[in-house]
Formats: structure tokens, sequence, C-alpha cells
């Protein structure tokens, strides 16, 4: 069995990450695909605020926090799904509040409503989570999980550990701690803290953050609980690391920084997808004079698609850019150099394509 089928074939989760761009997405689609050929009832979910995967899959519009069957192959299932932060949020609140009225008072409070939905940090936990029901859900063999870029990706692997440090910190243990009469000192010494938080969550009413504290208490022990399952669950023998790169040097750089965040955090990834490679051109099955030249046409105009492709997209951009505020666009075109550009030499070899 090849690298790729082994992994459809006996993991649980497939995380997807890489930088911007690569083809996170549409690679994370293609392997619940594959899953599903081999029999697997396989969901891919992915957290891209962008909406790609909707895209991708031909149903803008139509994917929520609930899996949606894509397609069924044989026995095998596709279904899809697309974070929703605030819901996922709302539900987790739902199963660790100890009475529906404690559910309620937090829904309703102002700043939980500016966090939920909207912190970055709130979409990795939130993210996380979402793994964790799709993983524990019994209509699923395999999770296929397709991750924001590079850096966010490391940020949603760590969220659960955020979050527990952040339950277990001792300022939130004082602001949630039933009020003794010594909230008014301790006041004093957070009132910097809340404000900062207040401004970022465009909130600037301090008891807000305290209500919502409040009414979290007693809910710590099931958030603390769902954290630990998701480290343990992207660290398990189950859990394989996807890294999506694309030819190119710059974001190959970020992914080397990623992959290295990745080891310290003890995530080894066990398969790499080279994407968006230029085709082979491997040489003729046979040398009969016509099979040979067949063989150069075809790799012609496989080339002249690259480059048609290619200025398509440069000429649409830059025909939305016009008319631009101070009159016409000119557009120059650079060719790709063959080898990296980092010497005096390499630029004026680029400056004589410049000036034609
Ligand atoms: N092998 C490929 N050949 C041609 N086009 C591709 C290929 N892979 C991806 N694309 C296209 O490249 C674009 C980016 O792909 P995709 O959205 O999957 O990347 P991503 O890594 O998820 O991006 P982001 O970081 O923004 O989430 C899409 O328009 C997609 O259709
Ligand atoms: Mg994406």
């Amino acid at each position: 069995m090849s690298g790729v089928n082994d992994l459809l074939a006996s993991r649980q989760v497939i995380v997807c990450c890489g930088s911007g761009g690569v083809g996170k997405t549409t690679v994370a689609a293609a392997l619940a695909l594959s899953a599903a050929r081999l029999g697997r009832r396989a969901v891919v979910i992915t957290i891209d605020p962008a909406r790609r995967l909707a895209d991708a899959l031909g149903r803008r519009g139509e994917l929520s926090n609930e899996p949606t069957l894509v397609e069924r192959i044989g026995t095998g299932e596709m279904w899809a799904a697309m974070l929703d932060v605030s819901t996922t949020f709302d539900e987790l609140i739902g199963r660790f509040a100890a009475t529906s009225e404690q559910a309620d008072v937090i829904r309703s409070n102002v700043f939980y409503k500016s966090i939920s939905g909207s912190l970055s940090g709130t979409r990795d936990y939130m993210a996380a989570e979402m793994l964790l029901r799709l993983h524990e859900d019994p209509r699923f063999d395999l999770v296929v999980l397709d991750t924001a870029p590079s850096r966010n990706a490391l940020d949603f692997i760590e969220s659960p550990e955020r979050l527990v440090r952040f339950l277990r910190h001792p300022l939130f243990r004082i602001l949630t701690a039933p009020s003794r009469g010594g909230l008014r000192v301790i006041g004093a010494t957070i009132q910097p803290v809340l404000k900062i938080i207040g401004r970022v969550v465009g909130s600037n009413v301090m008891s807000d953050v305290i209500d919502f504290l409040r009414a979290f208490e007693g809910m710590e022990a099931g958030f603390a609980e769902r954290a630990s399952l998701v480290s343990r669950l992207l660290r398990a023998n189950d859990t394989a690391f996807a890294v999506v790169i694309a030819p190119s040097p710059e974001p190959l750089n970020d992914t080397r920084l990623l992959v290295e965040r990745l080891f310290a955090t003890r995530i080894s990834p066990s398969i790499v997808f080279a994407n968006r490679l230029t085709p082979p051109f491997d040489a003729p099955s046979t040398t009969s004079e016509d099979s040979v030249q067949a063989w150069l046409d075809d790799n012609v105009r496989s080339l002249h698609q690259r480059a048609n492709r290619e200025r398509d997209l440069v000429k649409s951009f830059v025909d939305r850019m016009s008319p631009s505020p101070t009159g016409t666009v000119d557009l120059v075109e650079i060719g790709e150099q063959s080898s990296d550009i980092h010497d005096l030499e390499g630029i004026t070899r680029l400056a004589d394509t410049l000036s034609g």
C-alpha cells in the first residue's frame, strides 16, 4: 500500500497544515474523498474563515457546523463541515453549565458575546473542540482537519493547553472566587488587566468581564478535561499530521519553522504533500519518431497552458485595479529565474529583463 493509502486506511485523524495558499483546503478535501473511496466514512472539517472548502466542493453557503454528506462511494462516505465558532462555543456552554439558567446568563453576557465569535484564541480552541467532537461521533471513522495558515495552525495545537493554563491562573481564580469583601482591594490590581481585555473585545464595561467570569464558575473542570482530551488526541498514534507545501522558498521557510515548532510540541508529521509542482515531463515511453514528436507536443502544450494561466491571473488582477485613482496602470512581466537571486549578478540579470 502506498504511503497515502496506508494513512487513509489506518488513521482516525489527519491534520493538514502548511503556510498560506499552498493548498491545505484542497488537499484536505481530496484526502477525505480518497478515504471514502477506500470504504471509510470520512469527514473533512475546515476552520478556514475564507470558506474555500465550500467553494472547492461547489457548496458555497451550504457548509456549517453540522456535517453534510457530500458523496457516497460504495460503503465509503465523504462528509464536510465548516467551523462556526460562536455556535460551537454556545453548545459547549450548554454542555458544561450546571443549569440552563447559568448557560443563559453566560450567553447573554456582553463580554461573552464579544469574545465568542471574534477572538482568534476562541477560534483555535473551538476548532480543537470540533475536532474532538467529530472524532467521538460514531458516524465517522476518519476526521480530516484543514487548518488556517501555519502560525495559526500552531496556535490551534497549543490552544487546549493555553486554556487550561488560563483556567488555572490565580487571576482567574481570584476573579471567580465568591466575593468575600476582598474584591475591592484586588480590583485595584486587576483593573488595568481588565481594561486591556476590555479594549481588545470592545467592551469597556469591566463588570461585564467580572460577571462573565463569575457566571463561568464551576465550568472550568469541564473545559479543562476537554482540553486535555484534545491535547492527547493530537499526539495519539491514530493521529497523523500532513504538511502541505508548494515549491517556493518563502512559504517553505515558514513551513520549516512550523515543523520545528511541531517537533517541539512532540508532534512529528508523517507525510508531506508537495503541491503545485511543475509536471515532471518524463521521457517518452518509446523512441519512435512519431511518439517522440507527440511527447514534445504534449509538453509544449502543457507549458503554454501554465504560461497562459499565469498571465490570465495577472491580467485579471491588473484589470481590477484600473482605472487607478491616478490614471492607467502599467504592467511589467518578470520571468521566474532558474535560480534564487541573492547577488549583484542576479540583480543585473533581472534588470536586463526589465529594460527589455
Ligand atoms: N494542485 C493544484 N493545481 C491547481 N490549483 C490548485 C492546486 N492546489 C490548489 N489549487 C488552487 O490554489 C488555491 C489555494 O488553494 P487552497 O485554498 O486549498 O489553499 P490553502 O492552503 O487552503 O489556502 P489558505 O491558507 O488561504 O487557507 C485555490 O484556488 C485552489 O483551487
Ligand atoms: Mg484553506
